[in-house]
């Protein structure tokens, strides 16, 4: 037997040699299968990897409290004060805003709720909240309980746009048709940049211009959305976001969360906003008056002091992002996941169906996988691919989302996770 490689997979190295992002990689920790050997870890989409650089970087705030004390928010390499300052920048530049309109802050459901205390402002007839079916469950279980908190029934508030035909897809001119026909019904427009069970990356200035020509407001959850598709908040109109950083944003599990919120909106002295003193103009936060000053911008919706030990991790993630640039990394991912939906198509047409678009620009790097044989057959797969060390998720009811993510996966990996399906599928 010879020792040469197969032709497919010499070709899947050759692209990781001419791959402008390869090194990147080396800045990750990649983990082990239980026999040894890296993992095929394909689950960026749900909790990224570890940067090298963030325990250095924990630990030298942890010395920063140790050496200063209570000083540490004034002195030091990265006086704690101002520490939202260090990530509003690199942050705002992932999502096409300006600084002054991110912040970073709690968690993404604790966001979604402030941003619909804020924006969902039942009225009259305006009362309901256009979502996505099967949308992230926590995100339909927050429009819920916000709509009962203004008295109203869900059943008549809670609107669903439902995929078109026997597909997951949802088309945007079925959001458009509703607006167009029921938009003075409408009050919120709540719609995710990255479908996350389908991949699906909508058009998101489409959606803001649908929500606001018929009088409605507009916000996305980009959790499967930030550092994997291109994204242009300002450009779009949309009046917030919220996202989390643990996914694409690599900065680790509960990772603290960040929100956006236009600058029109957030110029706006009739807006209803829970307060706290973090809130405050930062020029009179300390002088412990009674009465609010909302500060500038997003910084206005901050109720507590940052907690810093968890926001390291995010300074460093996004220092990765300024290196390798997100145009770049857009790039790879195209190339990427088309690379793996070639393989798939050609090797797995008869046992995997992928039901993710096909046109690079509406999805990021996740395809989301159905095996046709049904539910059963996908979660016997999926769990045999974990056994093996292939990491990709399952998501129900029989969905398997596989993600190669530019900063750390290979060619490579692509085609070994697809020679493994085989595998385990009897192929090969
Ligand atoms: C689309 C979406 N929305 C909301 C959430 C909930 O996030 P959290 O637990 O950070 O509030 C997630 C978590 O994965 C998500 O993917």
């Amino acid at each position: 037997m010879s020792n040469r490689p197969e032709p497919a997979l010499e070709q899947a190295r050759e692209s990781d040699r001419r791959d402008p992002l390869r090194s990147f990689r080396n800045q990750f920790w990649i983990p082990n299968k239980a026999d040894g050997g890296e993992q095929l870890y394909f689950c960026g989409n749900s909790l990224g990897l570890q940067p090298r650089g963030v325990a250095a970087a924990v630990a030298e705030e942890l010395g920063a409290w140790r050496e200063l004390g209570v000083e540490g928010h004034f002195k030091g390499a990265r006086p704690w004060l101002a520490y939202n300052d260090l990530l509003r920048g690199p942050m705002a530049e992932l999502v096409g805003a300006k600084p002054l309109n991110v912040v970073i802050m709690n968690a993404l459901t604790v966001n979604l709720h402030l941003m619909m205390v804020s924006f969902y402002r039942p009225r009259g007839q305006r009362r309901q909240i256009l979502i996505e079916q099967q949308s992230f469950p926590s995100d339909r279980q927050a429009v819920e309980s916000q709509i009962r908190m203004h008295g109203l029934d869900p059943q008549e508030c809670l609107v669903e746009i439902a995929p078109s035909g026997d597909s997951r897809i949802i088309e945007e001119a079925a959001i458009e048709d509703y607006l167009a026909k029921n938009g003075e019904r409408v009050a919120l427009v709540l719609w995710s940049g990255v479908q996350y069970a389908s991949g699906q990356f909508f058009d998101l200035k489409r959606i803001a211009d649908a929500a606001h020509n018929a009088g409605a407001m507009c916000g996305f959850d980009l959790a499967h959305a930030v550092g994997n598709v291109p994204l242009e908040l300002d450009a779009s109109g949309v009046d917030f976001a919220v996202w989390c950083t643990y996914k694409y944003l690599n900065s680790g599990m509960g990772a603290v969360a960040a929100c956006y919120v236009n600058h029109e909106q957030s110029a706006r002295a009739d807006l209803t906003r829970l307060h706290g003193w973090w809130g405050n103009d930062p020029r009179s936060r300390f002088e412990m008056r009674p009465e609010f000053t909302p500060a500038s911008g997003a910084d206005a919706w901050q109720l507590s002091n940052p907690p810093i030990l968890a926001m390291a991790p995010i300074r460093v993630s996004l220092e990765l992002f300024q290196q390798a640039g997100m145009a770049r990394l857009r790039a790879k991912s195209v190339e990427m996941t088309a690379y793996l939906e070639r393989l798939i198509r050609s090797e797995l047409a008869d046992t995997i169906e992928i039901i993710t678009p096909a046109e690079p620009q509406r999805r990021g790097c996740q395809l989301s996988l159905r095996v046709r044989a049904g539910r059963a057959a996908g979660r016997n797969l999926f769990e045999r691919l974990e056994a093996a060390g292939s990491i990709p998720d399952w998501r129900e009811p029989d969905v398997i989302r596989v993600a190669p993510v530019p900063f750390y996966n290979r060619f490579e990996d692509c085609w070994q996770f697809v020679r493994q399906v085989r595998k385990l599928t009897g192929k090969a």
